[in-house]
């Protein structure tokens, strides 16, 4: 593939220090974006989706610590930038929407104002040319009558409503990298496909390389350009949506897919994949932290984890891969 990154993660690992033991969250976690595509980071509650954003974004929660890792943001590793330097860029060239828009905004401002602030400090816009510009945003992001919604409060919005705000302000500086962490959740079905295709067009029309992070794998299949699966903080896969669906390599994949045979279920309800994620704290994780669920099990598997390329065509972590 000739595509271009715009974000690349390399051998990222995160741990969190806890009174009951360290959280081992992330290993060797590597995957990358090109401009332009959207890629789908996909595994089960508790598989490291978050934590890796947060730890790309420079927002882990204070616990965490970044233990290795480069993330190329072109030419700037955000792991290793000083505070400011992520700052310049947060916002400004990558940005983030979360699962709960209402949380995520600031209630005592309005939605206009709120816009205003990113245009007026991401997107270099004149102080007094910004309300008319946030304006513009809403209508962009299909709120039907903005100059009016621009006045409101996050409180006065409907989840769906909300959203979209989320993403006029994350689109605003229009960011050459967009993360997405479960943008739908707790949305309707409608607006769900409604806020999906949003962020779809406006990352077409600004060339954005997007990371769409969710439990459902239909949703993945329907959006993604290119899945990565991940397991108990382990990337396990990374295909393209094609190849991922019809030659799955990685035992857990094939499982997960098993277990939505009609690309309609989600992994939420994955009850029919033996056993559950690994106890992070553990002293003796396995390297292959799938060794212990896994039907392909060798004694190999115990020894190492198989070593993966960190921009691959299609990566598989496994002694034993389907064929
Ligand atoms: N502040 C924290 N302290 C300790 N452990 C943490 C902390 N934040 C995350 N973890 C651990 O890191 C691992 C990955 O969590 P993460 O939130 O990234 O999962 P996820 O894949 O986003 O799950 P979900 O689908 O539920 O959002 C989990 O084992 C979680 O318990
Ligand atoms: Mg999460």
């Amino acid at each position: 593939m000739t595509a271009v990154p715009a974000l690349v993660v390399e051998d990222l690992a995160v741990e969190f220090r806890t009174r009951s033991g360290t959280v081992r969250a992330l290993e060797r976690v590597s995957f990358a974006v090109p401009k332009g595509e959207t890629l789908a980071i996909v595994g089960e509650s508790g598989s490291g989706k978050s934590v890796t954003a947060y730890a790309v974004m420079g927002i882990l929660d204070p616990a965490g610590r970044i233990t290795s890792g480069r993330a190329m943001l072109g030419g700037l590793d955000l792991l290793a930038a000083s505070a400011d330097q992520v700052a310049a860029v947060r916002g400004r060239e990558i940005a983030m929407i979360f699962q709960n828009p209402r949380t995520a905004l600031n209630p005592i401002r309005t939605v206009g104002q709120q816009i205003a602030d990113v245009l007026i400090r991401h997107a270099n816009v004149p102080r007094r040319e910004a309300p008319g510009r946030a304006v513009e945003l809403l209508r962009d992001v299909g709120i039907t009558d903005p100059a009016r919604r621009a006045k409101a409060y996050p409180f006065e919005m409907s989840g769906g409503m909300c959203q979209r705000v989320m993403i006029a302000i994350a689109l605003a500086a229009k960011p050459s990298v967009l993360i997405a962490d479960e943008p739908t959740t707790g949305l309707d079905v409608t607006t769900q496909a409604v806020i999906m295709d949003l962020i779809g067009d406006l990352a077409r029309d600004i060339g954005m390389a997007t990371i769409f992070i969710t439990h459902d794998l239909a949703l993945a299949a329907q959006r993604a350009d290119r899945i990565v699966v991940m397991h108990a903080g382990h990337v396990v896969e990374n295909a393209t949506t094609a190849e991922l669906f019809a030659r799955p390599r990685h035992p857990y994949t094939a499982e997960l897919i098993a277990a939505t045979p009609d690309a309609a279920a989600s992994l939420a309800a994955l009850a029919s994949i033996p056993g559950s994620l690994p106890d992070l704290r553990r002293l003796d994780l396995p390297p292959c932290r799938y060794a212990e669920r896994c039907p392909r099990r060798l004694g190999d598997c115990d020894a190492a984890l198989p070593a993966a390329p960190a921009i691959p065509e299609h990566v598989v972590a496994c002694w034993n891969p389907l064929s």
